[in-house]
Formats: C-alpha cells, structure tokens, sequence
C-alpha cells in the first residue's frame, strides 16, 4: 500500500499556544483525505491543511514552498495525483501525504511547514508544544 514507503509523522517544534476551539470535528475530514480550516497560529490566523489517517491527523500550513501560494484550487478543496500525493493547484508540485516532503515538481526537497495539533473527542486542536493544550 502507498502509505508504507513514507517514514512516520515527525513534528518539528515550533512556537505555538493553547487554543480554545476545534479547528474540524474529525467527521468533516475524509478517511485518507484531506481538509481545510482556519486556525490562529503564533497570533497569525491562518490556513492549514488537515490530512486524517483513521484517528490521526496531520496538519500544516496551506502555503507551498515553491511560490507561497495555497495549495488548493477552491477553499478546502485539494488536487491529488494518482499515487495520493497532494498536488499544488498553482504550478503542480506534489506532496507526500503523510510528512508533507515535495515529492516532485519546482520546489523537490522542500516540505510544506508541519502544525502539531492533537485530536481528542473527535475533534482536532492545535497542540501546545509547551507541554499543555488547550483541552487538558
Ligand atoms: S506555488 Fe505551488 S508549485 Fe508553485
């Protein structure tokens, strides 16, 4: 299956802050799919991609490193090459799905910026990095 060539999810440490309010409920997120929401990242509001593998979920800016452009056609909605890899809607660089590395196209090498969030009671948050959240 497509999913084992790629290593497991590793979030780098970035400043981050409890936050109050669910980004997404996990039941808006497709299985395997991805979404999009809003989130307040640093004092910044933000657009983030949410990717749901079962009860995970994986998040990061909606921002391609190739030309900062989001990576989504419409709001939320996501071109997706024939292997899954996420497919930037502006000029075609595709991402792995699962750790967010450029798997092709103008930006090879770069990863899109990972966001650590938690799910808990079926809905995803951001994730204090200082060691709390905001549901604990
Ligand atoms: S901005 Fe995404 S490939 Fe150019």
């Amino acid at each position: 299956m497509r999913r084992e060539r790629y290593p497991a999810i590793e979030f780098p440490a970035i400043a981050s802050h409890a936050v109050s309010d669910p980004l997404i409920t996990l039941e808006h997120i497709p299985d395997h799919g991805f979404a999009e929401a809003s989130g307040t990242v640093d004092g910044d509001a933000e657009s983030l991609i949410l990717r749901r593998d079962g009860t995970r979920v994986a998040a990061w800016f909606n921002i391609c490193p190739h030309a900062g452009r989001r990576l989504d056609w419409a709001p939320g909605e996501f071109l997706l090459s024939r292997t899954g890899d996420l497919v930037c809607a502006a000029h075609g660089a595709s991402f792995s799905p699962i750790d967010g590395r450029c798997t092709g196209g103008p930006c090879l090498g770069a990863s899109l910026r990972a966001v650590p969030v938690v799910v808990r009671d079926g809905a995803v948050f951001l994730r204090d990095v200082s060691g709390t959240s905001a549901t604990d």
